[in-house]
């Protein structure tokens, strides 16, 4: 890509978040910031009565006004101060039993107080929020998002009256044949404000975005671009990494954007040192720091290369959810107590299924080695031929991919899982991997592909390998169709030069029933395919990493099975209870033992 059309997008990238009001905004966490987690008032409203009137039509006076009775014969059907609350950041399914299932509308109302200052401008911040969000500030609309999984920033200044605000949000988890997800998912449609909200004081011009990592390919040029929002005429802008003596003013912008690239030869991150520089920027009266490692991440044939190494990637596949609430995970000590547990399993990577996941997880990976592959939910039955799906996805690979794009560990970009193949799919899914090596040609594309399976063999020959980076592929030998040992019978053949990632195969068991391994939800099946499964994968010259199907039982409505089930998925490695299963310990000894694995006798 020549650096004017680099440049050109940049400008159509930034550009376009300002005109739909909706602003990307880089480091949230460390911004001036009030923060609205907390309590909020909340009405629900299955029949959206608080949004449309008896005709079905918009009504201007709706739930969002906020309105209480003027005189004791006003009449005023709602009001957000008599009624329930729920928590933020957390689904509303698992704190309150009512909406344990609810699909549909809740509103939330928070006031908060601000000191309106002269020369400040004030954003409001939406970590995530499932599935579609209409935010109003003081009764007026401000702005609405879609998509259940990617932070989301409007600017308030203009709707702040004085010290006492409220805001209030429209939420519906409404599942939608046209959505991303559509309707089918094997999870839990958990609903409501399921990330931080903050409140963000910032200069009247400020640095609201900045994409600093090292170039590609390359490990002595750091590259990239900072752009203001604002009146930035003639402020430059000064980048520093002290601890590599980098202090640069630069002066040249399009409209807005810096863009630079400096000699440097930074200690590179990596899973064993993953180490990460204080960076300061500093545009107009606003400085923000983040701390920001440098890598490189690339494919040569069949080999994945960090920092020009060949990398294994022992890895699981992780939901979004809390061992701590059992329900939606959005704190850091959430992301602790998951890591705490993929450290134990001996992982350096995850595949954080099938959607992104909150901002704790990444930064606390990112801290502790662990590398990421990060999807959007274009998840089995997309409607491939709806252009508003199609803008829908785009939008959500553009918002996961602004969020971390200054991640290190973070080396895939996965665009799909389990998709049927078909022309339409394909094109579908053309059209996101050319828009994410535009957002970012530094990192690795990928997807979970379909298998073909012929007389023992499984072939890789999805024509959507053919514009993917990395391979990614599910499989369920010994799970879904024969026998555990039968995967001792099967070879692997693939159609492409390329890495293959088994992003899913694993079977499922209720923690604590005992039994033969022949025994369905038995223990001793699931440490029984896990066995025979790495037995067959550890064979496959191209393998170059998995994420076994799943750190954690999750929720499913899909998963009824009286007294083994109970809408719960039970193919993790963990119970919801944090026990470990016996093929925990199995999978453990492979990564931590895989040079002498091979030889070790499994009683097979
Ligand atoms: C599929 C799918 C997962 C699902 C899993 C299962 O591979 O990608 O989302 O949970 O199979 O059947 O458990």
């Amino acid at each position: 890509m020549t650096m004017l059309n680099f440049k050109l997008l940049l400008l159509w990238f930034c550009t376009i978040s300002l005109s739909g009001q909706q602003i990307h905004l880089q480091n949230v966490h460390n911004r001036n910031i009030i923060s609205l987690n907390g309590y909020w008032k909340i009405i629900i409203d299955p029949y959206e009565n608080g949004f449309y009137d008896y005709r079905y039509q918009e009504n201007p006076n709706g739930y969002f006004k906020n309105k209480k009775p003027a005189s004791e014969s006003d009449l005023v059907e709602y009001d957000f101060d008599r009624s329930d609350s729920l928590y933020v950041p957390r689904d509303w399914n698992t704190q309150n039993e009512k909406l344990f299932m609810y699909e549909g509308t809740v509103w939330y109302k928070k006031s908060f107080d601000l000191k309106i200052s002269e020369g400040k401008r004030y954003l409001i911040n939406f970590g995530a929020v499932n599935y579609n969000a209409v935010v109003y500030v003081n009764g007026d609309k401000i702005g609405e998002h879609t998509g259940g999984f990617t932070q989301f920033t409007f600017e308030i200044t203009k709707y702040l009256k004085g010290e006492k605000n409220f805001v209030v949000v429209k939420v519906d988890n409404k599942r939608l044949r046209e959505g991303v997800p559509t309707l089918n998912t094997d999870w839990w449609n958990y609903g409501g404000i399921t990330r931080d909200v903050s409140v963000i004081i910032v200069p009247e011009t400020f640095v609201q975005d900045y994409f600093i990592q090292l170039a590609e390919n390359e490990s002595n040029t750091i590259k990239g671009w900072i752009k203001l929002n604002g009146n930035n005429t003639g402020i430059p802008v000064k980048l520093s990494i002290p601890e590599i003596n980098l202090n640069e003013t630069l002066t040249e912008n399009d409209n807005g954007i810096f863009n630079f690239e400096f000699n440097a030869n930074p200690k590179l991150w990596d899973t064993e040192n993953p180490y990460l520089y204080k960076v300061k920027i500093i545009g107009g009266q606003d400085t923000t720091t983040d701390r920001i490692g440098f890598r490189n991440i690339e494919t040569e044939g069949s080999t994945i290369l960090l920092n020009g190494k060949p990398v294994f990637l022992k890895g699981i596949s992780s939901h979004e959810e809390s061992p701590i609430t059992n329900g939606r995970a959005a704190t850091e000590d959430d992301a602790l107590a998951v890591l705490e547990v993929v450290k134990e399993l001996g992982c350096n990577y995850i595949r954080l299924a099938h959607y992104p996941h909150n901002e704790n997880i990444i930064r606390a990976a990112e801290k502790s080695g662990i590398l990421i592959w990060s999807e959007i939910p274009v998840y089995w039955t997309i409607l491939w031929n709806n252009s508003q799906t199609y803008s829908n996805a785009e939008n959500q690979l553009t918002e996961m991919i602004s969020r971390d794009k200054n991640r290190a560990n973070v080396i895939i970009w996965s665009v799909a899982n389990e998709t049927p193949r078909s022309d339409s799919r394909l094109k579908f899914l053309r059209g996101l991997i050319d828009k994410a090596r535009a957002l970012d040609p530094t990192r690795l594309i990928s997807a979970a592909t379909e298998l073909s399976y012929d007389e023992n063999k499984m072939i890789i020959d999805d024509p959507l390998c053919e514009i993917l980076d990395i391979i990614g592929a599910n499989e369920y030998l010994g799970w879904y169709g024969g026998k555990p040992e039968d995967a001792q019978k099967i070879s692997w053949v693939s159609k492409f030069n390329k890495p293959l990632i088994i992003s899913e195969f694993g079977g499922g068991a209720l923690y604590g029933f005992h039994a033969d391994k022949n025994t369905r939800w038995s223990e001793e099946y699931q440490e029984n395919v896990y066995i025979n499964q790495l037995i067959m994968l550890d064979k496959i010259p191209f393998l170059q990493g998995m994420s076994p199907w799943i750190l954690m039982d999750f929720r499913s409505p899909r998963r009824p099975l009286p007294g083994i089930q109970d809408f719960w998925n039970r193919k993790g490695l963990v119970s919801p209870e944090g026990n470990k299963k016996k093929a925990f310990y199995i999978l453990e000894q492979y990564y931590k033992s895989k040079k002498t694995w091979r030889n070790n006798d499994f009683g097979n």
